[in-house]
């Protein structure tokens, strides 16, 4: 049974996991690599929580219980004592290897080992752990306390058993889990990037202006946000660093970054959290 879980990395994803693990009422542990990203992930998930009791979504109790669920820490060793843990750190192969590694040192065997990667693959970061068979991909997508799926991605390696409990987790975690096979991008970017990468060439090409081309997909396919929104939103430099993946597995053209893409990183317009992309944000 699932009672304690373990998250490594407090930034945008790690601190919404936590949120939402504490939330579904497990005891949380939530590690980062120093003091002030610790504290800046954990005001996050303060903020956020605030937010909800100001909309009416939770009462001052109940944003209290999950903030007293987490416990912050920069120690791995304090994960020695979780049930699953869940790892949300830099989209870099080898950092998150080195991390598997270490924490081969500190885990027990019996705890199951998730990355939240959204692009690497899970079958050759399971590889990286002395025990790939309790390894899986489990994808959130931002931002996770309100986007409801997860995607839930076998290694070769996993046994059926892990996927069987992580699916469980998922819903636990008040998460719709799909099972995606582990082929770059999964299920949700292979046909998201694409369509990104489209909007970017359609901008290139003429076809209509940025805030035209938003508002079409918006109002005539019901999208929450439009193309650029959402590429400023997810940042230009992830979407650019997935779609090289995905290009370079796959060899496809549509996978392929468009110029216009490349520049727009290139001039360190990356989006929301540049405070400029396709839209300005000063
Ligand atoms: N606490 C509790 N609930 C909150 C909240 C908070 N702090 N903030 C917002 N909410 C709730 C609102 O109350 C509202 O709920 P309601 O419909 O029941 O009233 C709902 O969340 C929406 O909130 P808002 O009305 O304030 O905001 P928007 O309507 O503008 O929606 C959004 C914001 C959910 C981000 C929406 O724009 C959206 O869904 N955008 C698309 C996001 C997306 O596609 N994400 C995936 C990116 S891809 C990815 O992550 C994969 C990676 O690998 C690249």
């Amino acid at each position: 049974m699932i009672e304690r879980v373990g998250v490594i990395g407090c930034g945008l994803m790690g601190s919404g996991i936590a949120q939402i693990s504490a939330a579904a009422g497990f005891d949380t542990v939530v590690r980062e690599v120093d003091d002030d990203r610790l504290a800046h992930g954990l005001s996050s998930i303060a903020r956020f929580l605030d937010k909800g009791v100001e909309r009416g979504k939770l009462n001052e109790a109940e944003r209290d219980a999950i903030v007293g669920r987490i416990r912050g820490t920069t120690a791995l060793e304090d994960l020695s004592d979780v049930d699953v843990v869940i790892e949300a750190v830099v989209e870099d192969i080898n950092v998150k290897k080195e991390l598997f590694q270490a924490l081969d040192e500190v885990l027990p065997v019996e705890v199951i080992r998730c990355s939240n990667t959204s692009s690497l693959s899970v079958t050759e970061l399971a590889a990286s752990s002395a025990h790939p068979q309790r390894f899986i991909g489990l994808h959130f997508f931002n931002p996770v306390p309100l986007m409801e799926v997860v995607e839930v991605i076998p290694a070769l390696t996993t046994a059926p058993e892990i996927t069987s409990r992580v699916v469980e987790l998922a819903k636990l975690l008040g998460k719709t889990p799909v099972v995606a096979s582990d082929r770059p991008g999964f299920i949700v970017n292979r046909l998201l990037v694409p369509f990104l990468l489209d909007a970017v060439r359609a901008l290139e090409d003429g076809t209509g202006t940025k805030e035209d081309i938003d508002a079409g997909m918006k109002l005539g396919c019901g999208h929450p946000m439009g193309p650029f929104e959402l590429l400023d939103f997810v940042g230009l430099d992830t979407t650019f660093y997935v779609a090289n993946i995905m290009y370079d597995e796959f060899r496809e053209p549509r996978f392929a970054p468009p110029p216009l893409l490349k520049r727009m990183v290139a001039a360190g317009r990356l989006g929301r959290k540049a405070g400029r992309g396709f839209y300005d944000y000063e």
